[in-house]
């Protein structure tokens, strides 16, 4: 067998550090890689196309770092890439390895929040068009009724530290108030961006208190943990010595700096050139 690698974890930018914080907290004895590609962030808006050659880089790069097992903790990445990477790259390129996304074991739980049955989705322009959550969703809970809405200004505020800022209550209000407005019974909203969370005080502020709003990062990091479970093969082949090292293709500086807000401790990066 190759020696044991660590968990790679995979963002557009920083969003994915959201996610990584909750796996990190349930399953901290491994070790982890985490990237974020944020020379090229965001990805929200981007072609299919592009979105697969981003990721797919990255995940190449991770696959040379030693990572047997690589987590898009990224939506976008997730809807518009892990299929093709899973199905067509993957076989050619490393078949023992596996990349996952978060919609999947995202929509295998949403539907236990619900009471109304009504739930409202907020991501990216390219989660929100690929209707993936709807198909999944609707895969395991067909009674639920699914309101998606693209808040294209919420990463670009985020990714450049204005989450605290008035004009981030501006974009705030206004996407909840075109959600709820749609769909007044909702009663369970998904941030299914991993950058949103750094937004929850400001969406909670402007939401009335019966509706739940979900981040994924606990959702993910509990279905990581009963992936292991179910495949101890997999388990085996990864380092267990708690170490967490931070890659980023932009600037480290910036990374730290931003990074420390949504991981929610101080971390070091490493620069990394993907581009040929
Ligand atoms: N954090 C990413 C997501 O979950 C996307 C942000 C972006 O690059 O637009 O969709």
């Amino acid at each position: 067998m190759d020696q044991a690698g660590s968990i790679g974890i995979f963002d557009s930018g920083y969003g994915g550090l959201t996610v990584f914080r909750s796996i990190a907290g349930l399953l901290p004895q491994y070790d982890y890689i985490y990237l974020g590609d944020n020379a090229r962030a965001p990805y929200g808006n981007r072609s299919y196309d592009t979105v697969h050659h981003y990721t797919l880089e990255c995940v190449e790069w991770f696959f040379k770092m030693g990572c047997p097992l690589v987590i898009l903790a990224c939506n976008t990445a997730s809807a518009k890439a892990l299929r093709t990477i899973q199905q067509l790259d993957l076989p050619k390129l490393a078949p023992e390895n596996r990349v996952l996304g978060v919609i999947r074991p995202t929509a295998e739980i949403i539907g236990t929040f619900t009471h109304s049955k009504v739930v409202g989705v907020l991501g990216t322009r390219g989660t929100v068009n690929s209707r993936s959550y709807e198909l999944e969703i609707h895969h395991f809970f067909p009674e639920i009724k699914v309101h998606q809405l693209a808040c294209p200004m919420w990463v670009p505020l985020i990714e450049n530290g204005e989450y605290n800022s008035a004009g981030a209550d501006y974009y705030v209000k206004k996407y909840l108030d075109e959600l709820i407005s749609s769909a007044p019974e909702i009663d369970t909203i998904l941030l299914a961006c991993t950058h949103y969370p750094l937004l929850l005080d400001k969406i909670r502020n402007y939401l009335p208190s019966h509706i739940k709003v979900v981040s994924q990062g606990p959702i993910v990091a509990d279905s990581l943990a009963g992936y292991l479970n179910r495949h101890p093969e997999m388990a085996c082949r990864l380092q267990k010595n708690g170490v967490k090292k931070f890659f980023t293709t932009d600037d480290t500086v910036d990374f730290d700096r931003h990074g420390a807000s949504f991981f929610g401790e101080e971390l070091i990066s490493e620069y990394v050139q993907l581009q040929h």
